[in-house]
């Protein structure tokens, strides 16, 4: 059974999101877990999912990282387990993320899931994206403080940065079903109440220094030939030693004229932004199908599934997925993003074919027996 959810996203959108914290209290009505425990547990034990254990017995903060060989030693109490991208392994987990799908895609990272004892937490900290925390099973106490750029952090322990103490604007229980919405830079602390499931859906934009950091990458790999500054009206000035203040200028605008240029920057950031953010549950086909083998599997009825939360996105007339350009026109890219599973007649002409020949041999599409 899907859970359904209920918020009034223009309200949400109009007084909430990037602004202030909230709790929608019942925004899943008679919500029920997912995941089990145990099956988060299993999946934390696996090499390519990201996971930590984080607990404070006694006051003492402490954090291991998965993947993790077994659950014993660690008490009753006062320990969390933590499990990231959960929506890229585990199908029912991922239905949890469907209802956030009206949000911007490119700013979606990916649904962390975290299962606590009894006053257990991962400490008072901030974080730098917007997450949406659904409480499953059980309950937890969260207290949550105005955004403040003065705030002192700390290491707790060297995997756990927490902020010092602040006065919350929020200070409530949660139980299963309610949301507690938090925008990026409000410090908050959430501690179980008993037994709890927590699944945190994360929205995440990159800082200018990452932009331009990378933008430079792809500049340096497009545009291999050099852009020297020249100036053939040069005047000689009194100081030669001094840079003009002309020059300066001309040296911004040489280098805003790259971001500004639609065709790099557009084609850059689609093959960055589809970049994953979490490992993803992507199998090369081995041996590759030849193109007769992939139009027969189609024709015989076998359906393709998009490897889930793979990034697909599109930008001006094209489409990019995973860090690439997909060489289609745009009714076909439609198609891709808005259904996870295709079937032979959305796909039935011979440069489509094609194209999805080669998405599905690197693994991006998959036929459902075959994984
Ligand atoms: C948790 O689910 O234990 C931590 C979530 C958070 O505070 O970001
Ligand atoms: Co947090």
């Amino acid at each position: 059974m899907h859970n359904k959810l209920t918020i009034d996203w223009d309200d949400f959108l109009t007084n909430y999101w990037q602004k202030k914290p909230v709790i929608l209290r019942d925004a899943f009505a008679n919500f029920s877990d997912p995941i089990t425990p145990d099956e988060l547990a299993g999946l934390a034990m696996e090499e390519e999912i990201e996971s930590r254990i984080v607990s404070n017995k006694n006051g003492i903060w402490d954090a291991k990282f998965g993947p993790f060989i077994d659950y014993n030693n660690l008490g009753e109490d006062h320990w969390s387990l933590l499990v990231q991208a959960v929506d890229h392994w585990h199908e029912q987990a991922a239905t949890l993320v469907e209802p956030f799908k009206c949000l911007p895609q490119w700013q979606f990272e990916d649904l962390m899931i975290s299962y606590a004892t009894q006053g257990a937490g991962v400490g008072p900290h901030i974080d730098n994206y917007d997450v949406f925390i659904i409480q499953g099973m059980g309950s937890r106490r969260w207290q949550v403080g105005d955004r403040n750029p003065n705030y002192k952090q700390f290491s707790a322990h060297k995997a756990l940065l927490h902020v010092e103490d602040y006065q919350p604007i929020i200070d409530e229980e949660i139980t299963s079903g309610d949301i507690l919405y938090i925008p990026i830079g409000f410090p908050h602390n959430g501690v179980s109440i008993g037994e709890s499931l927590s699944y945190s859906v994360g929205f995440r934009t990159q800082t200018s220094q990452e932009l331009l950091s990378n933008f430079a990458d792809y500049i340096i790999d497009n545009l291999p030939d050099g852009i020297f500054y020249q100036d053939p009206n040069l005047k000689l000035s009194s100081d030669a030693y001094r840079i003009q203040p002309y020059e300066l200028t001309k040296l911004q605008d040489q280098m805003i004229e790259l971001i500004n240029n639609p065709k790099l920057f557009n084609d850059w950031f689609g093959k960055y932004i589809t970049l994953p953010m979490h490992e993803l549950n992507i199998v090369p086909v081995e041996p590759a199908y030849s193109s007769e083998e992939f139009v027969s599997l189609l024709q015989s009825g076998l359906e393709l599934y998009r490897v889930p939360s793979i990034r697909i996105l599109k930008i001006g007339d094209y489409g990019y997925i995973h860090g690439e350009k997909i060489a289609l026109p745009m009714p076909i890219i439609d198609v891709l993003c808005a259904n996870e599973i295709l079937y032979y007649e959305q796909l039935a002409d011979k440069t489509t074919l094609e194209v999805m020949l080669n998405l599905v041999n690197r693994g991006y599409w998959y036929f459902a027996e075959q994984q």
